[in-house]
């Protein structure tokens, strides 16, 4: 029989870590119930101490629903569902997404839930995963501000990053992640800008400057207008979490709620991490 969690709030009111419970293998119910319920209350979730073989990462992902559709990385052989957040001790190119805030592949017609990232090899210093709360951000903003932010639909797409054009083709660095740029990734998606939570009904920006190319209807220097102020809104340290890794930490993150970003400062050490996505529902209009 499953020991009660224990759920301990860590530096923001968006994250919490949970200990007690041994994951892989894990089949009591009432336990998965549980864990549900705290990420509904706590976007981002880490467990302690949760070594995991490849096998087990993806069946802890099934837990929370069918596998989301990850583009643009080649996969690990004969684990078509796990990437590896990978950068080598003597790699120069920049680490994979540092800097860049984002809601994972928001750009696709379904966005991903949910984001699992399991750490391997973490190293001594720096390699912090940092967090926004577009929830928090969103209810922080003044009703009218709010209203019209509901009317609008904003535009999608990953050309910045991974297209033939983008940053990923135009880096020189050898890289040990195998990026797949495509002409694919020019193709954009609408979705709200104001979405809504299909768990807690809680309402959320959802743009981001890595992947949000433009607003329906607008043209670019009137979407810049409002996409700008809107990103140093939700970007205000208030929103945010610094997420510090060790080895065998399992992380969840919900995409439909916070964004995410990458940092360095570690170069000259490995930093290893597998991570898969769980498929989401359609964006909800506010
Ligand atoms: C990611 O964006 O999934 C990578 C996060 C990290 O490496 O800290």
């Amino acid at each position: 029989m499953f020991a009660e969690l224990e759920i301990t709030e860590l530096d923001a009111p968006f994250a919490a870590s949970i200990t007690g419970v041994r994951l892989a293998g894990l089949e009591d119910d009432a336990a998965w119930a549980a864990i549900h319920a705290a990420w509904a209350a706590f976007p981002v979730l880490s467990f302690l101490n949760q070594p995991l073989s490849l096998d087990e990462l993806e069946a802890i992902t099934a837990r929370f629903g069918p596998f989301g559709d990850d583009p643009y990385i080649e996969p690990v052989q004969d684990h078509p569902h796990v990437i590896e957040i990978r950068r080598d001790a003597d790699e120069t190119a920049p680490p994979f997404a540092a800097d860049s805030w984002h809601s994972d592949w928001s750009f696709q017609d379904v966005p991903p839930a949910g984001t699992l990232l399991h750490g391997k090899v973490i190293p001594p210093q720096g390699g912090d995963t940092l967090f926004a709360d577009a929830t928090l951000a969103f209810e922080a903003l003044c009703p009218e501000d709010q209203k019209e932010l509901e009317g609008l639909r904003a535009l999608h797409s990953a050309v910045l990053g991974y297209s033939t054009k983008g940053a990923f083709a135009a880096d020189r660095h050898e890289r040990s992640m195998k990026i797949l740029v495509s002409e694919e990734a020019e193709v954009r998606h609408a979705h709200p800008m104001v979405r809504v939570h299909p768990v807690t009904g809680r309402k959320s920006l959802y743009i981001s400057p890595v992947y949000t190319v433009g607003i329906e209807g607008m043209d670019d220097a009137d979407a810049a207008e409002i996409l700008g102020p809107l990103y140093l809104h939700m970007l205000k340290p208030e929103f945010q979490y610094r997420h510090k890794w060790q080895k065998d930490m399992l992380l969840l993150w919900d995409n439909r709620r916070v964004l995410h970003a990458a940092t360095g400062g570690y170069d000259g050490h490995a930093r290893l991490l597998h991570r898969t996505t769980i498929a989401g529902e359609p964006v909800i209009a506010a």
